[in-house]
């Protein structure tokens, strides 16, 4: 079985892990958080599906659990969102985008968490970010009232906004900000996205918003980036909004083999009225990448690892009719799932300079082993943003039996079959930062097994050391752990690496006490052991429910509304 059922079929749920093999480490603590999808099986492709929060704590013995169990927290975002689903899910009609409603579009918050300090917040590029009790991983507030994003992404009045956003919003260290992103479509000449970027400070109820000047794209901005001095955009490239698909009609919009990638001074942003165009400096990059991360010193320019995903598209999934590239029936297991990679991926480092527009490749790393390159375990203390030692990442290998006939058709001319025949391991690798050389690798030969997002575990510094929060007594993605999470019908389990030797294998293997499966999980990310709720202004639902967003839901539907609110008052 080469993709588990288990991420599919599985429940979310409380688990207690048990060491079963190696040592686990005292020094190490915190919590490393996932989102998830809910994986409901009701809408056809999963990634669509309201916002899970897994919390796995790095410590025994703690959220009631056995001194020597270490605690699996699985929590549904109970957004207003999902409450107004919960009160009348018949109302929540499902189309290939996901949920539609009377109420607007839902948030669903599922792709990517987001530690910032002792907060927490979850992602996704379809809505606003959601802060959580970093404590209970219960939901707290939306980010930002609706008119202060400048709108809505689709012009309409609704309760639940429909936001294009960033699902990897980054935190400015030195401005204690967010930086994020905000689509707006425009049908004029043609079908195009407008970017903005969009600040938010932390407390109140309100975000800052500038719309980049002259650029419209047809594409999405996963992931915003930053340096000291320059906010950086890029066209994710992976996710393509087919307007004929939208409509009924078979896909024939695809990615491209390079994005546009611009860059903003942060001192512009901070001279320019909020609303008020800014110009970008625009590069363009192959090929293009979900995830990038600059350093943040550029006083050399702009220094990037860039996790290119050659031949990906995203906007692509599993349909229970559908023949895999061989011509076999698609296991039932993975419909619903997105379509795997179609050829290795590339990882580069690169430079930009944005007094020439230079774009000066510093290493590239392309192996034929090198499929489905997923996500990435980064350093994201400022010291470590600073001067990044190590990039590790973990790659699932070539799975055919999760790409369609139909994306193959559509990628003919683009793909080499040769690569596509056969299951191949997956592995977690470790680069070295500067150049992309390939420093250390772990495989995982077993086929059955399934790696996703690895997370970076600093190893705390004494206190005396005077390193930030985040920081460990050597910055940069080396002093510290690897907690990589393996899926695998016979249980899923957490193996532990040490940072600076990857290829020796886990230092230590967790798995469930009654060997549980886990369903899809997406990103991850470290952060301290929670300290409680941070005490700021936020937004309310109610924040938002003028006359116009109340009387745009039907008359038969609106005691919903104030249901939701009395709710979230309690
Ligand atoms: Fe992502």
């Amino acid at each position: 079985m080469p993709t588990p059922a288990s991420l599919a079929t599985a429940a979310h749920q409380d688990i207690q892990f048990k060491l079963v093999s190696g040592t686990w480490p005292a020094a190490i603590s915190g919590e490393v958080i996932f989102s998830a999808p809910q994986m409901s099986g009701r809408i056809p492709y999963g990634i669509f599906d309201f916002g899970a929060v897994c919390g796995l704590s790095l410590q025994p013995g703690t959220y009631g659990s056995a001194a020597d169990r270490f605690s699996w927290r699985a929590r549904t975002i109970n957004s207003p969102s999902k409450r107004l689903h919960d009160a009348a899910p018949e109302l929540f009609r499902i189309g290939a985008t996901g949920y539609a409603s009377p109420f607007g579009a839902p948030n669903c918050a599922n792709t990517a968490p987001l530690p910032w300090g002792g907060r927490l917040f979850a992602t996704w590029d379809a809505g606003r970010p959601i802060e959580l009790n970093p404590d209970t991983l219960e939901f707290v507030a939306e980010v930002g009232h609706i008119d202060s994003w400048g709108g809505p992404s689709m012009p309409g009045t609704t309760v639940l906004p429909f936001v294009l956003s960033s699902a990897h919003p980054v935190v400015d260290p030195e401005r204690d900000c967010l930086w994020s992103a905000k689509l707006d479509m425009v049908f004029e000449p043609q079908f195009g996205l407008k970017p903005s970027i969009v600040r938010y400070d932390g407390d109140g109820t309100r975000v800052q918003h500038w719309p980049l000047e002259g650029v419209a794209f047809n594409g999405s901005i996963h992931t915003v980036s930053q340096t000291r001095n320059w906010v950086i955009f890029s066209d994710s490239g992976n996710f393509r909004v087919d307007p004929g698909e939208m409509m009924g009609g078979d896909r024939t919009v695809t990615v491209d083999d390079a994005a546009p990638v611009w860059l903003v001074r942060k001192d512009v942003l901070e001279s320019t009225p909020p609303g008020q165009p800014v110009t970008p400096i625009t590069l363009r990059m192959g090929p293009p990448a979900g995830h990038y991360y600059a350093n943040w010193d550029d006083s050399d320019g702009i220094t990037v690892v860039w996790e290119g995903m050659d031949v990906m598209d995203l906007a692509m999934y599993l349909r229970p009719d559908d023949l895999d590239v061989n011509g076999n029936p698609i296991d039932p297991a993975v419909v619903g799932l997105y379509n795997v990679a179609m050829a290795p991926e590339t990882v580069v480092e690169v430079r930009f300079d944005p007094e020439t527009g230079q774009v000066k490749d510093l290493g590239r790393f392309r192996e034929d082993w090198a499929f489905n390159l997923q996500l990435s375990g980064i350093d994201w203390s400022l010291e470590g943003q600073t001067a990044p030692t190590y990039h590790h990442v973990a790659y699932q290998g070539s799975r055919p039996g999760r790409i369609s006939a139909r994306a193959a058709r559509l990628y003919e001319d683009r793909i080499d079959r040769n690569l596509l025949r056969e299951d191949t391991p997956g592995a977690l690798a470790t680069f070295r930062r500067g150049n992309v050389e390939l420093a250390s690798k772990w495989d995982y030969p077993d086929l059955g097994d399934l790696i996703t997002s690895p997370t970076f575990v600093p190893r705390p510094a004494p206190a005396s050391a005077g390193g930030s929060r985040y920081a460990s007594a050597e910055p940069g993605g080396h002093d510290g752990w690897i907690v990589q999470p393996v899926f695998n019908d016979d249980g899923f389990r957490i193996e532990l690496f040490d940072a600076a030797h990857v290829g020796a294998g886990p230092v230590a293997t967790l798995r469930g006490d009654a060997g549980q499966n886990v369903p899809l999980l997406l990103h991850s990310a470290w952060m301290p052991t929670p300290d409680g709720l941070a005490d700021v202004e936020r937004l309310t639902f109610a924040d938002e429910l003028d006359e116009a967003r109340r009387a745009s839901v039907p008359h038969e539907h609106r005691h919903l509304l104030d249901l939701v609110i009395a709710e979230m008052a309690n």
